[in-house]
């Protein structure tokens, strides 16, 4: 097999190269290692900041988006006995839609046209230094494949080999772990909420978040290493309760049945560059960001914008000064992106100690109260321009 753009991973960062291509007539082909109804169906994030809303809609992606998905203009920050309301719209111009990823997958399925090998085992990359660079891999048959590309694109998350496929001498990793982990759950209950709750508590972190009109999705603060059959449903929404302040100020938290309950670790991480010869990593396969912020998703998202029309002025064009700047221009959004998750992460877990405590609080509360400092906060939320790079 031959193609010009092989892409590891058919996750949002592969398919969506993968489509953005196709728009520009250039072919690819994506492996992924999953069958297409376990991608499809994998509960990750929620929320599509500004900038990609719009691509995704001038990609011919947004009709769901737009009837099913749900404008938001902010969010609620909150601490015991205080909840403020920034209002993004206000204060940027933008706002934010509340999709879950699982949606953004299944429109992309249903969009992209082109070759995806699912099933595959065994992904290895060659040469990737060269002019020659090419992918084996073990189809559902059991059948060893060769696919020889003119560049390959590295959208295999965070344990694919993509990134292993730079040499240790030509890359440099910075890292960052946490203390503490989310417990997710998913409910069939209306959320009791109109826009996200980030709630800081002494008890540790809470949010309210939410798919559609008749389900949520809450996150708990836990000790890393905590297992969620441990925590009983009753416990999980008194939890949820007490952090989220249910009965202030007449607001009630509405519990109901939960559908999926799992935990996520945190970790930030960065490799770069994001290229090395012919391969050209995106989406967490180059990073990872703790989740408070949102930004996962919308940096692949960004990435893959960027190496789609810089791989379209290489291959159509014969311009190398896109792809030549790609990873510069994408570790510019990346870092920014990278602490602005740190950020909000280490302003609203709770640690054990005090002074951490009233350092927080002191931020929550400048952060509510000046408008410089919110709009910060909002600048970063509802996300930059793509064109920040
Ligand atoms: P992925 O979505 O990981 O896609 C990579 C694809 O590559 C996968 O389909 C994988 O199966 C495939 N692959 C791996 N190895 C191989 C191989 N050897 N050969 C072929 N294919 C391979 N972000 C948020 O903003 N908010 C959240 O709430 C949030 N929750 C998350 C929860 C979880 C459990 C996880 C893991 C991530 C979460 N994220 C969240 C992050 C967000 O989902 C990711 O940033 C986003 O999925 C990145 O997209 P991607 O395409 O780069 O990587
Ligand atoms: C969701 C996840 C986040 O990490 C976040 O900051 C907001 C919302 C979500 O899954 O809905």
């Amino acid at each position: 097999m031959r193609t010009e753009v092989a892409v590891i991973g058919a996750g949002p960062a592969g398919l969506l190269l993968a489509h953005l291509l196709a728009r520009a007539g250039i072919d690819s082909v994506v492996v992924e290692t999953r069958s297409q109804e376990y991608v499809a169906s994998r509960i990750r994030a929620g929320i599509l900041e500004h900038a990609a809303v719009e691509l995704l809609t001038s990609a011919g992606l947004g009709d769901r988006l737009h009837a099913e998905g749900h404008e938001h203009r902010g969010v609620y920050l909150q601490w015991p006995g205080e909840r403020h309301h920034l209002d993004f719209l206000n204060l940027t111009g933008r706002s934010v839609h509340v999709y879950g990823q699982t949606e953004v997958q299944k429109d992309l399925v249903a969009a992209h046209q082109g070759p995806v090998v699912y099933e595959v085992t065994d992904t290895r990359l060659h040469d990737v230094h060269t002019d020659r660079p090419h992918l084996t891999f073990v189809d559902r048959d059991g059948v060893r494949r060769r696919l020889d590309a003119t560049v390959i694109a590295g959208c295999d998350g965070s344990f694919g080999p993509s990134r292993a496929a730079v040499p240790e001498s030509a890359r440099r990793v910075f890292e960052r772990t946490y203390p503490y982990s989310w417990l997710g759950i998913l409910a069939d209950v209306a959320p009791s909420t109109d826009e996200l709750i980030y709630a800081w508590h002494p008890d540790g972190f809470a949010l309210h978040s939410m798919r559609s009109p008749s389900v949520s999705r809450l996150y708990l603060q836990v000790p890393n290493g905590t297992d969620p059959a441990h925590w009983s449903d009753r416990q999980v929404w008194d939890e949820l309760a007490k952090r989220l302040g249910h009965g202030q100020n007449g607001w009630t938290l509405t519990p109901g049945p939960i559908t999926d309950k799992s935990v996520l670790p945190m970790r930030s991480f960065v490799q770069t560059p994001m290229r090395h010869g012919n391969l050209f990593l995106a989406g967490d396969a180059a990073h990872i960001v703790p989740p408070t912020g949102a930004k996962g998703l919308n940096l692949a998202i960004a990435d893959v914008a960027l190496l789609a029309r810089a791989l379209t002025a290489m291959l159509r064009e014969r311009t190398t000064a896109l792809i030549d700047t790609y990873s510069d221009n994408a570790l510019r959004r990346v870092w920014r992106c990278t602490h602005f998750s740190w950020w909000m992460t280490t302003m609203l877990h709770a640690s054990d100690d005090p002074f951490d405590a009233q350092l927080q609080l002191s931020q929550l509360r400048w952060v509510t109260t000046s408008t410089a400092a919110a709009t910060g906060l909002a600048e970063n939320y509802a996300g930059l321009p793509l064109t920040f790079a």
